[in-house]
């Protein structure tokens, strides 16, 4: 079936149908405080130097403090870490309350119990549509691959689990 419409309901459920990782990007204001939102436009973009770039709404409340700091954190969920993907894809004040997290290196809160966390500087942001394009140089990853953690998968507009394939 073909559609050259390209009404925004369309364009959600195109977009539904590119199978991701849920990751929350975090990051702090100048006063120390954390924010963040959960996300899946997260990519690596090159390995020298190493960068992940993240695509964040011009209405997200996290997009002014990772301007002014110009660090953030992506931290990559496990698949049991559903509820908090819920959590961070709402608007609100005391979203880490009751979280278990720690400053990384450069402030941004580490997630207990994520995949992955990718700590980054932001190099350069580009507009892009109603996003903001931030360009992120890798300094530090803490990886808990090998603890044989699952990956929060999500497609079709839900949560999927891992099917490993071969
Ligand atoms: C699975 C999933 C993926 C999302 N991906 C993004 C994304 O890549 N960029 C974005 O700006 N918002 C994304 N959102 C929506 C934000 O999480 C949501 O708008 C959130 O309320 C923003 O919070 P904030 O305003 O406190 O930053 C996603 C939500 C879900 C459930």
């Amino acid at each position: 079936m073909s559609d050259n419409t390209i009404t925004p309901e369309a364009f959600r459920r195109a977009s539904g149908l590119w199978a991701t990782g849920v990751s929350i990007v975090t990051t702090i204001d100048s006063a120390g405080k954390p924010y963040g939102l959960t996300m899946n436009a997260v990519t690596s973009l090159s390995l020298n130097p190493p960068m992940f770039i993240v695509c964040v709404d011009n209405n997200s409340d996290t997009l002014a403090p990772m301007r002014e700091s110009k660090v953030f954190c992506i931290n990559v969920l496990a698949s049991t870490q559903q509820d908090l993907s819920n959590r961070f894809a709402k608007k609100g004040e005391e979203k880490f309350t009751g979280v278990a997290h720690a400053p990384g290196a450069s402030g941004a809160p580490l997630l207990d119990g994520a995949l992955l966390s990718i700590e980054c500087t932001v190099r350069d942001i580009v507009a892009g549509g109603d996003h903001q394009i931030m360009l992120g140089e890798v300094q530090r990853i803490v990886s808990n691959d090998g603890a044989g953690i699952e990956p929060l998968l999500y497609f079709g507009g839900r949560y999927a689990a891992l099917t490993k394939a071969g």
